[in-house]
């Protein structure tokens, strides 16, 4: 049997993981202090309620589910919250990591998958990007997530750590049969926003910045559906387990989406006009934000399969409504 005690099981993508771990034949343990996460979402093994920087409850539930691998998603994720408050990013994010790190190392626990993001990488040289790219975050949440990936490298030189470093460019869509979705509060997010917009008369979607030097102006990113990451979770579980050496990866499918074309989906898959109005750009958002997934494709054996847009926009709809209360699903 093996088993894998997740960090942050409770939220978005670690809830979809953990579904795609156990449907691989993984015995699931979240270890999550719910503190930006979903009792509902813990559907696919124990809930160990804990927090990362509690070191002792850490050490304590490692040594008791005697994990083959750890998956660490536990951590804050607001770009804008980590201008304001970069404290709060680094103890979270930065210290967390490294609490579970010395535990690992305490306990012989050698394997480990790690959430990381595209934000490490900050302005994109060239597009799309691939992992050997400049890592210069323009923000703390990058940087509180690119020194987890240092210190991991360390720790592989050191101490024999094997990890998985995943990239996530844009983590989107809800599991197709709707049991867990995207829910973060407040929401910030571009499909659950614009959902939102068509959902409810009382929002009014906005884009932010219609000048960038794309295709129709608007932010191009490149949206991955939250069940093709859960698969690529599971390879590389598997890609550990077989002795794979640390390694760092994008998840991304290499296609950008602009907002409007976003906007334009969710019109047509809800049946509703979508207003929106145009205003100034976001801080720190750069024009186009690609990734180059050969190396996941090659290494792991992951190609996404549920990540067009139709596909990830009808699952972030059909979840927006269930989630909101409304008759159907
Ligand atoms: N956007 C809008 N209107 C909205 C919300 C977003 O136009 O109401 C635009 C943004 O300006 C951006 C695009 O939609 O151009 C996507 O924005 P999201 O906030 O959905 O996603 P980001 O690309 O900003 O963020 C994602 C992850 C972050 C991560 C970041 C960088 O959610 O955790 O990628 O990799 F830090």
């Amino acid at each position: 049997m093996k088993t894998i005690l997740v960090t942050g099981g409770a939220g978005y993508v670690g809830s979809h993981c953990c579904k795609e771990f156990a449907a691989q034949g993984w015995t699931v343990v979240v270890y999550d202090n719910l503190y930006r996460g979903w009792r509902d979402m813990v559907r696919w093994g124990e809930l160990i309620e804990g927090d990362i920087l509690d070191t002792a409850a850490l050490q304590a539930a490692i040594a008791r589910v005697k994990p083959d691998v750890l998956a660490h998603f536990a951590a804050l994720t607001y770009v804008g919250e980590s201008v304001e408050q970069p404290g709060l990013y680094y103890r979270n994010n930065t210290l967390g990591a490294f609490n579970i790190l010395e535990a690992l190392r305490t306990a012989g626990v050698d394997k480990m998958i790690f959430s990381s993001t595209a934000a490490t990488y900050g302005e994109p040289l060239e597009s799309p990007m691939p992992e050997t790219h400049r890592q210069l975050p323009i923000n703390p949440y990058g940087r509180s997530k690119l020194m987890v990936e240092r210190m991991m490298a360390d720790y592989a030189d050191a101490y024999g750590l094997r990890f998985a470093s995943l990239r996530y460019f844009n983590a989107a869509g809800a599991s197709p049969d709707g049991d867990i979705g995207e829910r973060h509060e407040p929401e910030t997010h571009v499909i659950p926003l614009a959902a939102r917009g068509a959902l409810r008369d009382d929002y009014q979607f906005t884009i932010f910045g219609d000048d960038f030097d794309t295709r129709d102006g608007t932010c191009v990113r490149d949206y991955v559906h939250v069940s093709d990451l859960g698969r690529a979770h599971a390879a590389a579980a598997d890609y550990l387990m077989k002795g794979g050496a640390a390694q760092f990866f994008n998840l991304g499918t290499g296609e950008g989406t602009t907002v409007k074309e976003i906007a334009d989906a969710i019109e047509k898959v809800s049946g509703k006009p979508l207003p929106r109005t145009v205003g100034p750009r976001r801080a720190g958002d750069p024009a186009v934000l690609v990734a180059s997934n050969a190396r996941a494709q090659e290494v792991l054996g992951w190609t996404p399969t549920q990540s067009s847009i139709d596909e990830i926009v009808r699952t972030a709809w059909a979840w927006a409504r269930k989630d909101a209360g409304c008759a159907g699903g």
